[in-house]
């Protein structure tokens, strides 16, 4: 799968551990970029990092909570160091606690807030150093259709419409440096979160995923490589005059 436009830049995956992260971290790496997977712990990046080493590729796991500032700056050092200047960011590390507003307590609001809007935030700041320096750089936030309203959602919601206008600063103030910056909006996508969406509701997961399927326009679900496949064409090297954009990879307009 490598296709050769790149080679040895390192890129930053948040919440690579799993799902959409872990396949968007191995994409990047059959691209030919070294791969910094974070997520909480180390020990959860492992086998993402094996996945990728197996394949010849470079990658190196890393453990941070992306909403602490200190241990964000610990880990971007750490990749700076150890893999090279990080030139492109994917923040994809994320965290659902879904209630109907009147039920939402204020630790479910804080949590997505944290994880989401904070992290991206944090991880931004101690990253876009680097792509200055480099004067090349590109970040890729994970947002979502759920941004545009979704019952039981409206701490997620706002964090990912959050996303959006935060992307669109960043590719305001962050051009001129060669840097772009572009938000996935991703609709239904098979993972542990949407598992355990489906187990909260009291759902079995087939009936469940067969259900959103017929109500997306190319009749399926979405998969992570769906998402994975969308990043890597945005931190190409021949995306660099799409920036500040909300791509709807959803099987449809928007769902
Ligand atoms: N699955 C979907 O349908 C869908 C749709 C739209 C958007 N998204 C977004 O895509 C991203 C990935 O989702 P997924 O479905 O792969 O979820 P997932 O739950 O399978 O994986 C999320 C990863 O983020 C990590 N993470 C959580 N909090 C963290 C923190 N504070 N610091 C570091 N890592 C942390 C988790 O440990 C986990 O490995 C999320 O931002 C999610 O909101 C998912």
């Amino acid at each position: 799968m490598t296709s050769g436009f790149v080679s040895g830049r390192v890129a930053i995956v948040t919440g690579g551990a799993r799902g959409i992260g872990a396949a968007t971290a191995r994409r990047l790496a059959a691209d030919g970029f070294a791969v910094a997977v974070l997520d909480l712990t180390e020990d959860d990046s492992r086998d993402t990092v094996q996945a990728i080493e197996t394949a010849g590729g470079r990658a190196l796991a890393v453990g941070a909570d992306v909403g602490d500032t200190e241990q964000v700056q610990a880990a971007v050092d750490r990749i700076a160091a150890e893999l090279g200047p990080p030139v492109v960011l994917v923040n994809n590390a994320g965290v659902t606690r879904d209630n109907l507003l009147f039920k939402m307590t204020d630790a479910d609001w804080d949590l997505v807030m944290h994880v989401h809007l904070r992290g991206s935030f944090l991880m931004t700041r101690a990253a876009q150093k680097y792509m200055i320096e480099a004067q090349w750089g590109r970040i890729v936030n994970l947002s979502s259709t759920s941004a545009l309203g979704l019952r039981g959602q409206a701490n997620y919601a706002a964090a990912k419409a959050g996303l959006q206008g935060f992307t669109k600063t960043l590719a305001i103030e962050l051009g001129k440096f060669g840097v772009t910056a572009n938000a996935i909006a991703a609709g239904f996508i098979v993972t542990d979160m949407t598992k355990a969406t489906a187990a909260r509701i009291g759902e079995n997961w087939e009936t469940y995923v067969a259900a959103r399927a017929a109500a997306i326009p190319v009749a399926r679900a979405g998969q992570a490589e769906d998402i994975a496949h969308t990043v890597s064409f945005l931190v190409s090297e021949g995306a660099g005059f799409i920036s500040g954009q909300v791509i709807y990879v959803a099987g449809g307009p928007r769902a």
